[in-house]
């Protein structure tokens, strides 16, 4: 393990480019999200080798059950066999995963998957690999608004004693520090609803790469462009 202080502590992933990886290779969408695949393992792998302690892979979005019911159908298999497959390899590589996101909405049959891998995981100290599914920015801080709102109803807190770090622990991600480095592949320039609270600090680096060409070198070559950044700005 090479860690250094420029490590960032925790990495968060817009995995963009799957459905233009297969296009360009005349194969189904589904091959690039099974080709996608691939790059999460090994994305898992850097994090490991490199110490950072939190990895959080934008998996699939709220807007993206808007989609073709066969795609959402693939993707969903997808994400359940990978769960079924890779529990062993996460038990030994001490990885604990989590999930975010509105999961009541996943199929029982993955939600299952995650809710065994997230419960056999528990006790694991090394990586955390955090799975945001069916997750919106948006709809997550409108849920911490209500958890809120209704707790003072209730007249269990005063209005006047909310500030940002109980509003922080009222997200999906309380108790997780914020991202310190953004990555988003297939050089689009957008946060599509993607931990806007969490990220107010987080550098943000674009790769032009779609993401199952987004590989353990160009994880690491992000990692580096943060310590750059984190050289020059951070200190002082
Ligand atoms: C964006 O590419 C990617 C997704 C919507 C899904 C990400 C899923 C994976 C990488 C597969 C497996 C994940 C895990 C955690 C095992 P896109 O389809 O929007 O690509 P496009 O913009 O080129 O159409």
């Amino acid at each position: 393990m090479d860690t250094t202080n420029d490590t960032p502590r925790h990495i968060a992933i817009i995995m963009d480019g799957n459905g233009r990886w297969a296009n360009a290779r005349g194969l189904p969408r589904g091959e690039g999200h099974r080709a996608g695949a691939e790059s999460v393992r090994e994305a898992v792998e850097t994090c490991r080798q490199l110490g950072v302690e939190y990895l959080t892979l934008y998996a699939f979005s709220s807007e993206n059950w808007s989609r073709p019911k066969n795609e959402i159908d693939s993707l969903m298999k997808l994400l359940e066999r990978f769960l079924r497959d890779k529990l062993p390899e996460m038990l030994k590589q001490n990885v604990r995963l989590h999930a975010i996101g509105n999961l009541s909405m996943l199929p029982v049959n993955c939600r299952k998957e995650i809710d065994k891998a997230i419960e056999k995981t528990r006790d694991n100290t090394g990586l955390n690999l955090i799975l945001a599914l069916s997750y919106g920015s948006r709809e997550e801080i409108t849920d911490a608004a209500r958890a809120l709102a209704t707790k003072a109803a209730a007249g269990e807190i005063d209005p006047a004693d909310i500030d940002n770090e109980m509003f922080a622990n009222h997200l999906y991600t309380a108790g997780i520090p914020d991202p310190d480095l953004l990555v988003r592949t297939s050089g689009e320039l957008r946060i599509s609803n993607f931990l806007l609270w969490q990220i107010s600090y987080s550098e943000i680096v674009i790769s032009p790469k779609n993401w199952p060409d987004f590989r353990n070198a160009d994880l690491r070559a992000a990692v580096d462009e943060y310590a750059r950044r984190h050289r020059r700005f951070g200190a002082v």
